[in-house]
């Protein structure tokens, strides 16, 4: 290697200019990448040789990219400028680790021009799910290894030196050179292969202009199924050998939504096919990379006899979100991280788009109001961030994968399509896809792009949106001829930030027929007589709710369809009336939803009784609605949860309020499928028992257990469908003792023997839920064996019981140092801390966990650990709350005891 020569001295004479800074300079660029590979699977190593076309823009003595745990070797470095024909070797080859940047000098100055870089180079195929790694499979009872990429965000620089930014679009030449009885895909079809022994050499074809995240390959033994779009692209989904009839759903739901984003886009899909991958070990869900999408097993296999309509819907939506990106984000990339949300937030709405018009009775715009619950839960606390958030380093960008970027960023484009009209949103991404095609965009761009076409102020209006942190509730007043509106920034916390929106408002007067919209601009707007003289039947409606007939038979909804990011705080009369809607049957399922939800949130920042919400509850006994019944659900457990630590002489009489309120959809529903069922149905079903076994209801229980008994013996047996599985083991775990076991060692069996990835993730899923904490520390103890693939581990810390929290938090210290060496060099590790950290509800504990914490801190666990804290801090606040409420337990009691 060449040796490391003295400092220069001078601005642009020293290696150390270039330390600490969070973009690459930008004097040279790539246009164009050949990249040859040889990996050696079992020894997990790979040697490679990279020869980049580079565009010198300023002449330069240094060229400077990105590399990471690779070693360049001895010699191998060199450039040659197109202008004079000789070879130039560096003085001085610096590795900056910290940075992740080579820096090479060279004693001549570059001039300008283009120029090819070579770089040879040796790696390791990691365990670590990111760069080029190595997955683990078994074929004919043997364990074997594959090679797999995984770049985004920042990992392209640990299989070759490059320069690794999304703005840096190049083009890529791909050579392999593999053992010959594997497959070896990547982004492009192979264009040559030739075989040599037991090698074989596949030469790709090139790439169209890309961004490095975006690359992939993938090495190993595979199956595959193969269809074709009406344009003639040719699309296979590939998984282990044996498993191909599996991958038929995933197909046709990739086939169809192809076509369906080439009309929406008004352009066709780029590449000439689309490969899509089963890796048994994967970090994140899914990824979108260019012509060769990689995904989790569980999110790209379905088995007709063990896939739970819950996974279908997985697979479907997972597969509609990577296929928008190869548009959203492919074609047209973020020009920086900062703009992530463009990618994600994106591709999570338009994948609603695509799987509403594949399957529409599943109603997946109502569904959708999950994300929006979801965006608006982490927005509510004061460590949360913008959706443009700067990014300063490497490792700031993983942490923000998070609820805000996918599900705010999904949320608030809804909110734009809404305001804006379906039509002129689609005209506008044409647009926008049509001009920014095979280049990078930032957030500005779109906005103007949606201004030009709708003449309205985007900009202006969607900053508020996306450069500021935060939400606003807005409070609705009636009287007789007045609604008055007031904005103010809500925290789940109960504090109110100074945050002001361009709120898009829509109010909904006794019906669906009668409704008005403005943008709320300001504080507070009042609107009176003057603005409603258009519709007599809303000055009816007022007068109505807001003058002599108080709670009466009319009512007042704001935000239609929760179409808004916000929330919506009513005043007392304008909440009679809209409890007069629900149980009359008057308001659609997404305002009963966001009627619930807006009333927990105002709940748990102490803004509204527990009692009240626990009374509004009680309307809702006749819902039938999956995502409404869902949201209450999920509900219910935080409420339970916390009246257990504040009021427990009221536990058991809130169960049964809660198993009350689920009865009628329980026997509506039953055990057993009917026949020819909704989706929905059969997805609500396995919610309801769920929760009323995790409520302790008797004979669900008891039927959850002979059912499971049966399946014991036939794993096929009609009794226990994949719909209700999820219901049983849970029951089952709660049966389950410190000195009676038998029901977890069966899962465990099951877990064991089964080979798909659904099974054993459902599985995971229940175990910590056993009210035993003896039991829970054993599956905890459990997850970090050999037997759970460290990709997994993450579902056994999911819905661990209250009475296991104070032993996984123990666990949890005791076994840091395992688990941070383990999974610290990903975003899983996240996990591991919202997941124990924040269901806690002292503050004695917040100071306790922040005590350890502080001397393991690291830069990718401390937006978590700060937001889980803040939780901890809010659920302490509630539990106060909820111990002053004087009227909790009449309520309850008599709503636990109502016949109906
Ligand atoms: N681009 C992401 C994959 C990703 C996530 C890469 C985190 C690096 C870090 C991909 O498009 C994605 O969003 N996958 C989701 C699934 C999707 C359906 C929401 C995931 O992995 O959870
Ligand atoms: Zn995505």
């Amino acid at each position: 290697m060449a040796m490391a020569m003295a400092m220069e001295q001078g601005p642009q004479q020293s290696v150390e200019q270039f330390k600490g800074q969070a973009r690459l300079p930008k004097f040279a660029v790539p246009r164009r990448y050949d990249l040859s590979f040889k990996p050696d699977l079992s020894a997990c190593t790979f040697t490679g040789a990279v020869q980049i076309t580079i565009d010198v823009i300023d002449p330069t003595h240094f060229l400077v990219l990105n590399s990471a745990e690779l070693a360049v070797r001895d010699g191998s470095v060199s450039f040659k400028s197109h202008y004079f024909d000789k070879e130039l070797r560096p003085s001085e080859i610096v590795l900056v680790e910290g940075d992740e940047i080579l820096v090479l000098k060279f004693d001549e100055v570059l001039p300008i021009g283009t120029g090819v870089l070579a770089i040879g180079f040796e790696g390791t195929l990691t365990d670590r799910m990111k760069g080029f790694y190595r997955s683990v499979y078994e074929h004919n009872g043997e364990k074997k290894n594959m090679a797999v990429t995984q770049f985004e965000p920042a990992d392209a620089r640990r299989c070759f030196p490059c320069w690794d930014e999304p703005a840096c679009k190049a083009t890529f030449k791909i050579t392999l050179e593999v053992p010959s009885e594997l497959v070896a895909l990547s982004n492009m079809p192979v264009i040559d292969e030739k075989i040599d022994g037991s090698l074989k050499m596949l030469s790709f074809q090139e790439s169209p202009i890309m961004s490095t995240y975006l690359v992939a390959i993938v090495i190993g033994l595979f199956d595959y199924v193969e269809g074709s779009t009406t344009d003639g692209i040719k699309v296979r989904v590939y998984c282990q050998v044996g498993k191909s009839n599996q991958g038929k759903f995933a197909l046709d739901v990739a086939v169809k939504t192809l076509d369906v984003y080439k009309k929406y886009f008004n352009e066709p899909y780029p590449l000439p096919k689309l490969d899509m991958v089963a890796i048994p070990d994967f970090a994140a869900g899914a990824m979108e990379n260019y012509g060769l999408v990689t995904y989790r097993e569980s999110a790209l296999l379905y088995d007709e006899h063990h896939s739970a309509a819950a996974n279908k819907q997985r697979v479907a939506t997972v597969v509609a979100h990577e296929l928008a990106h190869q548009w959203f984000g492919n074609l047209v990339t973020m020009e920086w991280w900062t703009h992530l949300w463009l990618n994600e937030g994106f591709a999570t709405w338009v994948s609603y788009l695509s799987a509403d018009s594949l399957f529409p009775e599943w109603k997946i715009w109502t569904q959708f109001l999950d994300e929006t619950t979801g965006g608006l839960r982490l927005d509510a606390l004061a460590e949360s961030h913008p959706i443009e958030v700067d990014i300063n380093h490497a490792n700031e960008i993983d942490e923000i994968f998070d609820a805000i970027s996918y599900m705010k960023g999904a949320s608030v484009i809804r909110m734009l399509q809404s305001y804006l009209g379906a039509n002129v949103f689609q005209k506008s991404l044409a647009l926008y896809i049509k001009r920014f095609a095979w280049s990078n965009a930032k957030t500005e761009d779109l906005w103007a792009a949606l201004e030009e076409i709708s003449g309205e102020p985007v900009n202006l209006i969607m900053n508020s949106w996306t450069k500021q942190k935060g939400y606003p509730v807005v409070s609705v007043k009636v009287s007789a001829d007045s609604l008055e509106f007031e904005q103010s920034q809500f925290l789940s916390s109960g504090l109110t930030g100074d945050g002001q929106w361009m709120v898009p408002i829509t109010i909904c007067f006794g019906s669906y027929d009668a409704q008005k919209k403005f943008l709320l601009k300001t504080k507070i707007k009042k609107l009176d007589k003057l603005d409603f003289s258009d519709a007599s039947d809303i000055s009816h409606t007022l007068v109505e709710q807001g003058g002599q007939r108080k709670g009466g038979q009319s009512w007042i909804k704001v935000n239609i369809e929760q179409t808004g990011f916000y929330r919506v705080q009513y005043d007392d009369q304008l909440t009679a009336g809209l409890r007069y809607a629900i149980e009359a049957k008057q308001l659609s399922e997404t305002d009963r939803f966001g009627i619930l939800d807006d009333s927990f949130a105002l709940c748990m920042a102490c803004k509204q009784t527990t009692s009240s919400l626990i009374s509004l509850m009680s309307a809702y006994r006749e819902e039938l609605s999956y995502t409404v019944v869902s949201q209450m659900i999920s509900m219910s457990y935080k409420l339970a949860n916390m009246i257990a630590e504040a009021t427990p002489e009221l536990l058991n009489e809130t169960k049964l309020f809660l198993i009350n309120l689920l009865q009628f959809s329980a026997e509506k529903l039953g055990w057993d499928p009917k026949e020819g069922e909704s989706h929905l149905d059969a997805m609500l079903r396995g919610e309801i028992l769920t929760a009323l076994a995790e409520l302790g209801h008797e004979s669900t229980l008891h039927e959850a257990v002979r059912r499971f008994t049966a399946f014991l013996d036939d794993r096929n047996t009609p009794l226990l469908p994949p719909d209700i599985r999820r219901p049983a083991y849970i029951a089952v775990m709660q049966t389950v003792t410190a000195t009676n076991k038998s029901g977890y060692d069966s899962l465990l069996r099951v877990y064991k023997e089964t080979d798909l990835s659904q099974e054993k993730v459902r599985i995971l899923g229940c175990l910590s839920s056993c009210p035993d904490a003896a039991v829970v520390l054993d599956v905890l103890n459990f997850i970090l064996t050999p037997a759970v693939r460290s990709q997994d581990v993450v579902y056994g810390l999911g819905g661990i019981s209250r009475k296991g929290r104070e032993t996984a938090w123990i666990w949890l210290k005791e076994n840091w140092e395992f688990i941070s060496k383990t999974w610290g060099s990903g975003f899983l590790i996240t996990r591991f801390v919202s997941s124990i950290v924040s269901p806690f509800s002292s503050d004695e504990k917040a100071k306790e966990i922040e005590a350890f914490f502080s001397t393991r801190i690291k830069p990718s666990i401390s937006r978590t650990l700060k937001q889980s804290l803040e939780r901890v801090g809010n659920n302490a606040r509630w539990i106060n709350y909820i111990k002053n409420d004087k009227e909790l337990g009449e309520v309850v009691r008599e709503l636990a005891y109502r016949k109906y």
